[in-house]
């Protein structure tokens, strides 16, 4: 069980060296007002890492992340890929809540970077989601958070896939609708973190030339070429996939080809853009407390 390997244990051990850390951590003035800190959950082998900006009022009362409504309409969104909660992990930029809800102070968020630095080190999951405008500035302080929602980019080594924050879905039905969309776009996210990883860990040759053409197979008469094909479509159908040749991570029912990636990536392109032609430029909502401008 992939709870018992070697991986999973180191991972959760240091981890767990990291909540410890945060629990007694006084290193910014939050330290004075929080009921509980927040330092993050999920598995300690995770693929998939959402990042929020910081705990509101239930996760300070609970000490876990994005347990109030907005973590509610999380839950649905990882519940309809479908995976569990269980199976990803859940962290935010600072593990403190900031009082009244204010978004963290640059100085407070830099000095509780280091421990989500570490936790992504630790964790190495394939793709990171930011959740909001204010977790993705933190990866990428250039992207927009509606124009960047549920695009795919490469990000050190690894994909970032931001996403609107959950509570502007609580708030604005076509968030909600986009969140509902996007979430499914973690599937190619997921694949292009395999893909990028191989990249990294094997590089391709320098060489800029095409490459050589397949030898033809010798020509068929037409029946022949026909009753092939059908013969290979029966073998696809009946073969047990080997384990061998999958990749590292299975979460879907099958590889797709670089071609099927790509004409999913442009149609949902094609979508996005059209969503964001037709989107108000600011809008301000109150949620949980909580003051978030999306835009
Ligand atoms: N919003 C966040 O950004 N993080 C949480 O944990 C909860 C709400
Ligand atoms: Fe420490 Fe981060 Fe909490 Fe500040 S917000 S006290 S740096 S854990």
């Amino acid at each position: 069980m992939a709870d018992e390997t070697p991986k999973h244990a180191a991972a959760s051990d240091q981890l767990a060296a990291i909540v410890a850390e945060v629990a007694a951590c006084q290193k910014c003035p939050l330290a004075q007002t929080r009921t509980n800190t927040v330092p993050g959950e999920g598995s300690p082998t995770a693929e998939i890492m959402f990042v929020g900006e910081g705990p509101g009022a239930e996760e300070d009362r609970t000490g876990r992340p994005f347990v109030g409504r907005a973590g509610r309409f999380l839950d649905e969104l990882i519940e309809s890929l479908p995976m569990r909660r269980e199976d990803v992990y859940i962290a935010n930029i600072v593990k403190c809540r900031p009082p009244n809800n204010r978004d963290p102070e640059r100085a407070e968020v830099n000095e509780c970077s280091n421990y989500l630095r570490r936790q992504i080190d630790i964790i190495d999951p394939l793709v990171i989601v930011p959740l909001g405008r204010h977790a993705l500035g933190w990866f990428m302080p250039d992207l927009r958070i509606t124009a960047s929602n549920g695009k795919i980019f490469r990000y050190d080594n690894r994909v970032l896939m931001p996403l609107l924050h959950p509570s502007s879905g609580l708030r604005n039905p076509e968030h909600a609708r986009m969140l509902r969309e996007s979430i499914h776009n973690l599937r190619d996210a997921i694949l292009e973190g395999i893909r990028f990883r191989r990249e990294v860990s094997q590089p391709a040759p320098p060489s800029t030339a095409e490459p050589e053409p397949e030898p033809m197979p010798p020509a068929l008469s037409p029946q022949t070429q026909i009753v092939e094909e059908a013969e290979i479509v029966a073998v696809a159908a009946t073969e047990e996939p080997d384990s061998s040749t999958q990749p590292a991570v299975n979460l879907f029912e099958r590889p797709q080809s670089d071609e099927e990636v790509q004409a999913e990536l442009k149609r949902q392109r094609a979508i996005e853009e059209a969503q964001e032609a037709s989107e108000n430029e600011t809008e301000s909502v109150e949620v949980d407390d909580r003051q978030f401008s999306f835009f």
